[in-house]
């Protein structure tokens, strides 16, 4: 039955190019030549500018997925539509003009001498003049904060600049879609959310559907329409942020835990049998809960 459903979505889809969804990951698997079962058997959907997220543990599969959703795998089983068309009959060049993915080492992505030379290349191969080039490029860097550091080497740059600096190099081409591996890793708590608000205005302002792999379970989600948790190659979980947060035996198999609010709020619940109604994923929803539960006390 469920494969049933599947292969009537899919079907959907490829007949008539489903218009709401920029990607649809259909039945997808890879192992890579080593033998290594990487992914199994995945179905997501991201929606145009949705903002969504690939949660889980080292080694769940999240850069491969990430991979294979832009074509940079070979031998994969399984179906991804990008914008409603299968992506094996779309060359390279087709895919790179509407999704940007960025690395989770920003030193693997940046290569030219000076931020603005980097940031430059991939409008400036695209074929624009030199004014449109030198507008795009300030426009990426005043996106990503960096406005003034034109002219200073990559090098020199903090990681968390050189992890803007590669986003700003994919707004620079004008992609209407990211795929982000961790771009908070390695930040420390004020880059991380700093990066998550970034992000955010991007996705609300700009349009731009994001797609990122994350391991980090208390700021991430509070930013995300939906997330996908990933364990072991597969899909265990999807749904926005407090649907999927609400069974911590689960992700302790999965080795993720919840949110610390989340986890709080759940233990009062069952261990110590307080009626608290649903659980919160931020402090300023845990603080109303916990009023509306003690004035329920009292009255
Ligand atoms: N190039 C590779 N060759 C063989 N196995 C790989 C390769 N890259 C990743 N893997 C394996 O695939 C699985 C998923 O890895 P990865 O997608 O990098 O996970 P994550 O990004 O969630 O940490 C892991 O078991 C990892 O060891
Ligand atoms: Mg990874």
């Amino acid at each position: 039955m469920d494969d049933l459903k599947r292969a009537h979505n899919t079907e959907n889809i490829t007949q008539t190019g489903n218009s709401e969804l920029m990607y649809s990951v259909r039945n997808l698997s890879y192992k890579y030549p080593d033998g290594t079962h990487a992914l199994s058997d995945i179905n997501l959907d991201v929606k145009k500018g949705e903002f969504v997220g690939l949660l889980g543990a080292n080694g769940s599969g999240k850069t491969t997925l990430l991979r294979a959703m832009d074509k940079l795998l070979k031998g994969v089983e399984g179906s991804v539509y990008l914008d409603g068309i299968d992506i094996r009959t779309l060359s390279p060049k087709e895919i790179y003009r509407k999704v940007g993915l960025v690395f989770q080492n920003p030193d693997d992505q940046l290569f030219a001498p000076t931020l603005f030379e980097d940031v430059a290349f991939g409008p400036a191969n695209m074929g624009f003049r030199s004014k449109e080039v030198e507008e795009r490029v300030m426009n990426a860097l005043d996106e990503v904060e960096l406005t003034g550091l034109e002219r200073k080497s990559v090098h020199n740059l903090s990681f968390g600049q050189r992890k803007r600096a590669c986003i700003a190099g994919l707004l620079a081409m004008g992609h209407e879609m990211l795929l982000l591996d961790e771009p908070t890793a390695g930040l420390d708590p004020m880059g991380e959310y700093k990066m998550m608000g970034l992000l955010q205005k991007l996705n609300r302002e700009k349009q731009v559907t994001i797609v990122m792999a994350t391991h980090s379970v208390d700021l991430v989600p509070l930013f995300l329409d939906k997330l996908y948790i990933l364990s072991k190659g597969k899909i265990k979980r999807g749904g926005a942020p407090e649907e999927v947060f609400n069974a911590p035996e689960d992700m302790a198999n999965i080795k993720l835990r919840l949110p610390h609010i989340a986890e709080l709020i759940y233990r009062l619940k069952h261990e110590d049998k307080l009626d608290f109604g649903r659980i919160p994923l931020t402090i300023g929803e845990a603080r109303r809960e916990i009023i509306k539960t003690m004035e329920k006390k009292e009255s």
